[in-house]
């Protein structure tokens, strides 16, 4: 899709944290939730998650429509000595999909991340219904080349993620029983370019190194 496409379904959201002391707006995050039962599948747990992402150093960013109603929401939490974040987690309201709302919360989880000192952004996206090929294989054997050459049979959000510039990073086999892994996904936001470090592949740069030393 190109980008005139996509500014024209766009909708237009007002993103900013969630207020603790909005009842109101807590209820509407924990019921967007509640949209997904797979993922939540009772109110108390959905509040638990919501009470959980305003502790103190989380993040909680939500999407208001139009009508300050919550349409999406993204949570943050730093780990690393806030280095590394990790976005989770990410929803939208069933009716509101399709419209670029994702893709806004996680760009602007992504710039409050940064802004309190983070590098890379990193999330896990499960595979539980076999929807891509990374499932019901065994991932110890031949990891990093089950990895590059994925295959999407149904779709799955980890397309979503390549969308919005993350790339596969690893998986966690077996996350959700046996065959069910969770897909591990990192992005970069450093600002500054990445002088220090190489493009080349691990064993290349090696091999280099040692016929150096052995001169
Ligand atoms: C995943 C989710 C957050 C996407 O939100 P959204 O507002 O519909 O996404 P956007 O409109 O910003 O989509 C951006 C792009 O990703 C694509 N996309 C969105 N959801 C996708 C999915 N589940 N699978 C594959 N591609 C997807 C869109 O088609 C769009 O592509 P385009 O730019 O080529 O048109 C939303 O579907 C959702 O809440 N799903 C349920 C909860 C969930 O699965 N969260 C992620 C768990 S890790």
């Amino acid at each position: 899709m190109n980008n005139a496409m996509r500014m024209s379904k766009a909708m237009k959201v007002h993103i900013r944290q969630l207020d603790r002391q909005s009842r109101k707006h807590r209820r509407q995050a924990a019921e967007l939730l509640l949209e997904n039962p797979e993922l939540w599948p009772a109110m108390e747990i959905a509040r638990a998650v919501i009470n959980t992402l305003l502790s103190p150093n989380r993040v909680c960013l939500c999407a208001f429509d139009e009508k300050d109603t919550v349409v999406g929401l993204v949570g943050g939490l730093p780990d690393y000595d806030g280095i590394v974040w990790e976005l989770h987690p990410l929803v939208v309201k069933k009716a509101n999909r399709g419209h670029g709302i994702g893709r806004k919360l996680v760009k602007a989880l992504e710039k409050e991340a940064s802004s309190r000192g983070a590098l890379t952004i990193i999330l896990g996206t499960d595979d539980l219904n076999g929807s891509t090929s990374l499932s019901n294989v065994d991932l110890y054997d031949n990891t990093g080349g089950r990895i590059a050459n994925i295959v999407c049979r149904k779709r799955h959000s980890y397309e979503f993620y390549l969308k919005c510039g993350y790339t596969i990073i690893g998986v966690i086999p077996d996350a959700n029983g046996i065959g069910k892994p969770d897909i591990l996904m990192g992005k970069s936001v450093i600002k500054k370019p990445r002088t220090q470090l190489t493009a080349l592949d691990g064993g290349k740069f090696e091999k280099g190194r040692e016929a150096k030393k052995g001169r």
